[in-house]
């Protein structure tokens, strides 16, 4: 079975706590529930992780190959918007990477408007809450 690494990133352990007003109620324990509800039904395995440093995140990405992986799902939470670091890290895998969000990142504040890791991304979903990780899932289960 083809497996799928979600990577989370920094402060998405804070989910339904957190500025429940952008992020809603939603913690990231449903989120996990509901990948591995929808990766049965797709018929793939999924594994999550949550990491809140930006170089446990590159390290996580260069190994994901040899790990087993064929996927990789990352919300970079605020890294997106800078981090050259995973940037690289993303273009330096062979393995197809999609770029999720729960907020629309575009109808928020300015600087979040950009994202360094769409460039090398194999495409972004953002804006549907947790939605945005069934629908990159099943995408992702399409490329697999
Ligand atoms: C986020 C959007 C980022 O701008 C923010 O820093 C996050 C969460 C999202 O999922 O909407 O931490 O990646």
């Amino acid at each position: 079975m083809k497996k799928i690494l979600v990577i989370h990133g920094p402060n998405l352990d804070q989910l339904g706590k957190r500025e429940i007003d952008v992020y809603g109620k939603t913690t990231l324990d449903d989120i996990n529930r509901a990948l591995e509800k929808k990766a049965k039904e797709l018929g793939v395995e999924v594994k999550t992780v949550q990491l809140s440093g930006e170089g446990e995140i590159c390290k996580e990405i260069g190994a994901a190959k040899e790990n087993g992986f064929s996927a990789i799902m990352i919300n970079p939470g605020a890294y997106t918007h800078y981090s050259i670091a995973v940037r690289d890290a993303v273009a330096g895998t062979s393995l197809p990477t999609l770029e999720i969000h729960l907020s629309n990142i575009y109808a928020r504040e300015e600087f979040r408007h950009k994202s360094v890791i769409a460039p090398v991304a194999t495409g972004q979903i953002s804006g549907f809450g947790l939605d945005s990780y069934l629908l990159g899932l099943a995408a992702a289960a399409k490329l697999v």
